[in-house]
């Protein structure tokens, strides 16, 4: 099993990290415990990990504030891909704010609070109409929102643009528009979104599941508490969470993992997940 893909010219190891359980509960406010999230961060560039995800609109500002805080100046070894295209009510909600404008604004937002003049990955986040849209609201157009996101790359502000909670049609426009990859939900339990990581696979592009344990939401079935994964797990000798990761990992040669944890202890367990050997007879076990 590979240990690295390439994501927009960068050897990505395949064990990556979100900074989406950083902030408070719902992803508003500040860390439940500041000192532990910075040790997360720093632990994980210590382990090697040179991909994480963000969002300024995790907190909203606090991911990235935290980030900055725990590894600036960064690693020149160290891959920031972050997402635009929502902005958080002050009840929490996720709405969309898709404008071309808005995704420039929001794109120069997360540099400013990252403390850099260039992001690696920007994800253009797609976001269904929110239940407070007014009622003439208008989706923007996907291809100019795929406008402003090369208009980003041309003047510099990011080096290469993603997709993130797309069809299979948009993630194909998008990489034919240049996308280096696609961010949807998808793990082990939740695998509706297949089509779309196989077109990936096909066209060199990485997938990067988000969810990839069933998300602190609690809406979405625990991929560590699924029967068979606690069955193969006993049996290897692993954590429940960490064979849910391996299955991943052993899935697709183009996912790349971003695994969200406020725990130093998690992010250690995760990451061990890249030496984690699956037989075929596990993985059919785990699929079945
Ligand atoms: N593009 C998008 O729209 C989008 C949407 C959602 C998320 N994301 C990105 O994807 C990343 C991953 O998704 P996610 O964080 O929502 O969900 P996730 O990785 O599926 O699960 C996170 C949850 O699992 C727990 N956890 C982590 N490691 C564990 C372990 N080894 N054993 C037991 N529990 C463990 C975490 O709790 P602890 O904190 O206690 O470890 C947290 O409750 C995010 O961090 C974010 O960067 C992107």
């Amino acid at each position: 099993m590979d240990k690295f893909f390439t994501m927009g010219g960068h050897r990505i190891g395949r064990v990556g990290y979100g900074a989406m359980q950083l902030p408070g509960p719902g992803v508003m406010g500040p860390a439940r415990d500041h000192d532990q999230a910075i040790a997360v961060l720093r632990r994980a560039v210590e382990l090697g990990i040179n991909h994480i995800d963000t969002s300024e609109f995790y907190g909203p500002h606090v991911a990235n504030q935290l980030i900055r805080e725990a590894l600036h100046p960064y690693s020149s070894d160290l891959v920031l891909v972050s997402k635009v295209g929502s902005v958080r009510g002050e009840d929490g909600s996720w709405n969309p704010d898709q404008t071309p404008e808005a995704l420039i604004r929001g794109t120069h937002e997360n540099l400013e609070t990252l403390g850099i003049d260039r992001l690696h990955v920007m994800n253009l986040r797609v976001m269904p109409k929110d239940d407070h849209a007014p009622a003439d609201y208008q989706p923007v157009r996907f291809d100019e929102q795929l406008d402003a996101m090369r208009q980003l790359v041309d003047e510099g502000a990011i080096e290469n643009f993603g997709v993130s909670t797309v069809t299979t049609e948009q993630a194909a426009q998008a990489i034919e528009a240049g996308a280096v990859c696609v961010q949807n939900a998808y793990n082990l339990l939740s695998r509706s979104d297949e089509p779309t990581l196989e077109l990936c696979r096909d066209k060199g592009i990485a997938y990067v599941p988000y969810f990839p344990l069933g998300s602190a939401f609690g809406w979405f079935p625990r991929v560590d508490q699924a029967p068979q994964v606690v069955a193969v797990a006993e049996r290897l000798g692993h954590t429940p969470a960490q064979i849910g990761l391996a299955w991943l990992l052993h899935h697709a040669e183009n996912v790349l993992l971003i695994p969200g944890t406020s725990s130093v202890a998690h992010l250690e367990e995760n990451t061990a997940t890249r030496d984690v050997v699956l037989s075929d007879e596990d993985i059919a076990e785990l699929e079945a």
